[in-house]
């Protein structure tokens, strides 16, 4: 698939050029490519059948909106079924059965190209199971009791001061790069939680659907912990495609907000979703939220510091738009509130910014095809002398958040680190 892909990217970018940095090129906003403002559905697909397994269970599982003591497991099916999971305490001790809920969509979003899984218009299950009664700082495994070969693992959010674990992942494009290749280069890391930088499927790509997207991606919804997205600009390639998959499969993962962006905590750090497809204007809805969120987990008990994760970046001198204004008005924020780590994707490669302390990370290489990581660099010289660090590369990054520091690795598809940073905690 991935070498298919490549000659296809490789012929269409060879005869136009690329206007989105996001886009291999302008081509494939050739009919089923969904391209940018391709305004329909997406696809030349109309008339492909759904092949749904006999189980019913068509995309996932994976695990979201976790806390000390609950967590929700969710699960998209293609027909009515057995809404349950077994779930074994990692740690030992007796596996229970957890029954759950469906709510049928109607989905309208098609998409077919090539020879990849076809995203099919029809009547979808939503399933989720959502757990309580769980033990802080614990991780558990489970499996869909429709389909036991389906299952995954998560971990509660540890009590305040525990140690934390998890991987960062923007711009996930595996149709056409070594994603699968990286994740299992970071997985191996046993992440407690998934941060998504945003652009999690490409129609744009031409090689990716959904249906492909899930099936390259389940190693990191099974063995990345909770999966705990932020919105990116290829969420919403069509008309349908945001409700019928980003909102209905993903939303609501985590507390406080709405939707679109929202706050979690793990042991006494807290972790805050921003939706850059929205305003972050100091007096928009978001950017009231945002700060008196901040202030808000500043002031609870175990507070340690924050991160701050979205898709656009405030800070990049690659090949996509920077926002100093914002900057100047959210960092200042930050360092009031103790934001120790800023993370965004969109610019297809890597890089890493200290201003004023404060740590920048650019992760976009989940996929998108890579960028030009300097083409800003002269355009941007103050953004560029506090680049500390960068690489056009494929890669996640794995964060761990230990008594002293926080500790992250960029990881490319071989399992070389391609940077490493340490921030002092005090
Ligand atoms: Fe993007």
């Amino acid at each position: 698939m991935r070498l298919a892909a490549s000659i296809l990217i490789g012929l269409c970018s060879a005869l136009v050029a690329c206007e989105d940095p996001d886009l291999p090129c302008s081509a494939c906003d050739a009919p089923g490519g969904g391209g940018a403002g391709a305004g329909g559905s997406g696809g030349a697909g109309g008339g492909s059948a759904l092949v749904c397994p006999a189980s019913g269970v068509y995309h996932g599982p994976w695990a979201l909106r976790f806390d000390e003591t609950s967590a929700v497991v969710r699960w998209d099916a293609c027909k009515p079924g057995d809404v349950a999971i077994t779930l074994t305490p990692e740690a030992g001790g007796a596996a229970q059965t957890v029954t759950g809920t469906q709510a049928p969509a109607v989905l309208t979003t098609s998409h077919q190209l090539l020879d990849i899984p076809p995203d099919v218009p029809g009547t979808y299950y939503t399933s989720e199971v959502a757990l309580t009664g769980l033990e802080p700082g614990a991780c558990y495994t489970y499996s869909l009791v429709a389909e036991p070969s389906a299952g995954g693992r998560f971990c509660t959010a540890e009590p305040d001061g525990g140690p934390i674990s998890f991987m960062a992942i923007g711009d996930t494009n595996p149709g056409i790069a070594p994603t699968e290749d990286v994740l299992a280069n970071v997985l191996v890391r046993s992440p407690d939680f998934t941060l998504h930088l945003g652009d999690i499927q490409y129609y744009s790509s031409v090689v990716d659907s959904w249906s492909q997207w899930f099936l390259s991606m389940q190693p990191m919804l099974s063995s990345g912990g909770a999966f705990m997205p932020s919105i990116g600009n290829h969420e919403s390639e069509n008309e349908t495609e945001y409700t019928d998959y980003y909102d209905r499969l993903f939303a609501d993962a985590g507390f406080d907000g709405n939707r679109r962006y929202y706050r979690f905590q793990s042991g006494g750090f807290w972790f805050f979703a921003l939706d850059t497809e929205s305003s972050l204007a100091p007096n928009s809805e978001q950017g009231i939220w945002l700060a008196q969120m901040l202030e808000d987990a500043q002031a609870q008990p175990g507070f340690r510091g924050s991160v701050v994760y979205m898709h656009r970046a405030l800070i990049t001198v690659g090949d996509a738009q920077s926002d100093p204004g914002l900057r100047s008005v959210l960092e200042p924020l930050f360092l009031e509130h103790d934001v120790r780590l800023v993370l965004a994707g969109h610019m297809h490669g890597y890089e890493r910014f200290v201003s004023n302390g404060l740590t920048y990370v650019t992760s976009g290489g989940g996929g998108g095809a890579l960028g030009n990581i300097d083409e800003n660099v002269d355009e941007r010289p103050d953004e560029a002398a506090l680049r500390v660090a960068s690489a056009a590369a494929f890669h996640a990054v794995h964060v761990e958040i230990g008594a002293t520091s926080i500790d992250g690795a960029a990881i490319d598809e071989t399992g070389a680190e391609i940077d490493s940073f340490s921030i002092a905690l005090p």
